[in-house]
């Protein structure tokens, strides 16, 4: 059975190999190699784990009726063979957004940024997975996770800096960016794809 929390531990060892670390906003985490991803808990990092960070699957709490039939209409799974490369972004948000109503965070997040709009553009490139953990005490509030294909990296980069220049975004007071790659033949071409939108962007 698929457990509901997640464990994100990043050291030496795990399927994804660490290609790049933005900190965008506040303390950076220490670096690593690799990150592997438990189904479950993880009471403290494993012994080749720097960092371990974790995050349960939860209910909606934003998406009205109509938003949720075109995520599920368009969302793909994670796990597509050809979907290797991935990001991590831990991000918290500040003491002001969780003292705002539901209804206030529902009109900065959908009504004035346009997040679930934004993002439906994405699908399905993009597969993605949100966990919470502001409730686990955890130092971040939410665990994201994305998977795309190599052909689609510059696709996202263009996602996440559309998203990061909305109001809701304002509200952001730690985000890290960790690029990933599934260490085999195909890893490659997505470190090309980096490279080649890297380039494109300069
Ligand atoms: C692939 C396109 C994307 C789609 C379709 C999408 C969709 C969504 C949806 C539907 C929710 C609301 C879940 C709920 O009702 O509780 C959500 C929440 C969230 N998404 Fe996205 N998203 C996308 C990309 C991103 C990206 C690139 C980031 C980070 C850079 C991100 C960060 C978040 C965060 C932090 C939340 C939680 C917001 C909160 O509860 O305060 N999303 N997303």
């Amino acid at each position: 059975m698929t457990s509901l929390i997640h464990s994100f531990v990043g050291g030496t060892t795990g399927k994804w190999r660490v290609e790049r670390v933005s900190t965008l906003t506040g303390p950076a985490l220490p670096p690593v190699q690799r990150l592997a991803i438990f189904d479950g808990d993880h009471p403290a990092p494993p012994a080749d784990g720097v960092w371990l960070l974790r995050g349960v699957t939860s209910y909606e709490r934003y998406v009205h009726r109509a938003e949720r039939s075109a995520l599920v209409a368009r969302q793909p799974d994670l796990g597509r063979p050809n979907a290797t490369c991935a990001a991590l972004i831990p991000i918290k948000k500040s003491v002001v957004w969780w003292e705002l109503t539901q209804d206030e965070r529902r009109m900065i997040f959908e009504e004035r940024s346009h997040h679930i709009t934004i993002g439906l553009r994405y699908l399905p490139a993009i597969a993605r997975r949100l966990y919470h953990s502001h409730d686990l005490g955890e130092p971040f509030d939410f665990l994201t996770w994305f998977e795309y294909a190599p052909a689609d990296a510059e696709v996202f980069e263009e996602l996440v800096g559309t998203l990061r220049q909305t109001e809701e975004w304002t509200y952001v007071e730690r985000e890290i960016d960790i690029r990933l790659v599934v260490e085999d033949s195909l890893a490659r071409q997505c470190e090309d794809a980096i490279d080649l939108s890297s380039h494109s962007l300069r």
